[in-house]
């Protein structure tokens, strides 16, 4: 059985929701393996709307393990909240289809101050986080004062490793940010209150799911944010905390890369971007008005307004060749529809000259001017679609020119926000 990643290939949001929880029923094992409650699910179950943050959204199947990987950074409030949500409206009925590791670093009410403080005092550099306090609660996992989900099986440790982390945050709380210093008691007594909710989920994950793979299951590792987030390959600074690309699925989850039978990468049909940072193929005329409306771009997790632009192929060039891709999964098609012309950007012309590569340079990307080519659109609605027949010879050829470009091919195409508006080619978890 297959053991299939599943990634962003953009700045997020490219509708990974959708193909999760539609490929959650090929998989046995569900795993985040980076971020945290930073990224947002919205999903409609029997007509009752399910916004997931943190918890694999596989949940809401009968009978599928999901896993919360040590590269996870877990908000236990977050994380108790989401559970008891699930619960009460009858989604979640055995404790035992979820896991979070032991090794997962717990976000602190602090690392949210933080976040916010620090995202404010950047001014005209503002990231534009979501505010989880994602970004420090990475940082304290790499300079190894995190407290980590372990550590809330075990009161005395977790005390000491709470006065660690407290006699440096408070240094910085007080005399850089002139706020009043945390107490380590309270703090301690914080996490105490909340260990008896979440401790009975805590294990050593990366052993399980080495014995489920061992077993024969199947494992989606389910991908947040997008590749051009992150921390190393994305468009630094404007980026989340964590590896967001492929790559992350065997450090983040505590398996071998080996055992990893493919990738597909996420590919909204244009472009989109929430936060800060450069974005060369923005529109901010009526047709990035259009997309916005027709598309509902709207963050899941912040409620922000989501920046619209043509489809950038220099982009998810990179995209491609980071995650070494195995097919697109091409969604939102349906939202170009109407539109006479449709954009694909080939090139980035920066300071005269014309290249496809993806710079890893903020100045370059804010100089470089998208080259185009252009391709008819559609006029007709194209949801009904099932087969890749089905569509217009337009849509056929604007997917036909992004798979040549990429060198990748289409294996799902998503055209309309129902899971039943979708054409499979090729699914990733049948052999
Ligand atoms: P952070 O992850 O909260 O530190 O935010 C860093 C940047 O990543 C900001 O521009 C966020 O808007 C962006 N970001 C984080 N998570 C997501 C996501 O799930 N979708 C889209 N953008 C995200």
């Amino acid at each position: 059985m297959p053991n299939i990643v599943i990634v962003g290939t953009q700045w997020g949001d490219e509708g990974k929701g959708k193909m999760v929880d539609l490929f959650s029923e090929y998989a046995n094992v569900i795993v985040r393996f980076q971020g945290g409650n930073n990224a947002g699910h919205t999903l409609v179950v029997k007509g009752e709307q399910v916004i997931l943050h943190l918890i694999p959204s596989g949940i809401l199947h009968p009978n599928k393990l999901c896993i919360i990987g040590n590269g996870v950074v877990v908000d236990p409030g977050v994380l108790i909240e989401e559970i008891e949500g699930l619960k009460e409206k009858g989604h979640f009925k055995d404790s035992e289809n979820l896991k979070v590791s032991e090794e997962a670093h717990i976000i602190m009410p602090y690392h949210k101050t933080l976040d916010i403080l620090r995202d404010k005092a950047r001014k005209k550099g503002k990231i534009g986080t979501t505010g989880r306090g994602i970004g420090p609660a990475y940082e304290d996992k790499a300079s190894r004062v995190g407290i980590r989900m372990g550590d809330l099986k075990d009161p005395k440790r977790l005390k000491e490793r709470v006065n660690l982390a407290l006699a440096e945050k408070n240094f910085i709380i007080k005399e850089y940010l002139g706020a009043d210093p945390l107490n380590p008691d309270e703090m301690f007594e914080y996490l105490m209150a909340l260990s008896d909710k979440v401790v009975g989920y805590i294990t050593n994950t990366s052993l399980l799911l080495n014995k489920k793979i061992a077993e024969g299951a199947s494992v989606m590792f389910e991908g947040a944010q997008g590749a051009l987030l992150d921390v190393d390959h994305g468009t630094f600074p404007f980026v989340t905390s964590s590896h967001t690309v492929a790559g992350a699925a065997a450090t983040g989850s505590g398996v071998g890369p080996t055992v990893i039978d493919g990738v597909y990468g996420i590919t909204k049909a244009y472009t989109t971007r929430v936060g800060s940072g450069p974005f060369p193929t923005e529109l901010s005329d009526e047709i990035g008005k259009r997309l916005q409306k027709k598309g509902a771009e709207f963050g899941a997790t912040t409620g922000r307004r989501r920046r619209c632009g043509w489809f950038d192929a220099v982009a998810v060039g990179h995209s491609t060749r980071l995650n070494g891709l195995s097919g697109l999964i091409i969604t939102k098609l349906d939202v170009l529809s109407g539109l006479d012309t449709l954009k694909i950007c080939i090139g980035y012309k920066i300071d005269g000259e014309v290249r496809d590569d993806f710079p890893s340079d903020i100045p370059s990307l804010e100089n470089a001017e998208p080259v185009y080519i252009e391709l008819p659109g559609w006029k007709e609605e194209i949801d009904k679609a099932r087969n890749f027949e089905e569509l217009p010879k337009t849509a056929r050829d604007y997917i036909g020119k992004i798979e040549e470009i990429l060198g990748v091919p289409a294996a799902i195409i998503s055209v309309g926000p129902d899971r039943e508006d979708t054409i499979i080619i090729k699914n990733p978890f049948e052999e």
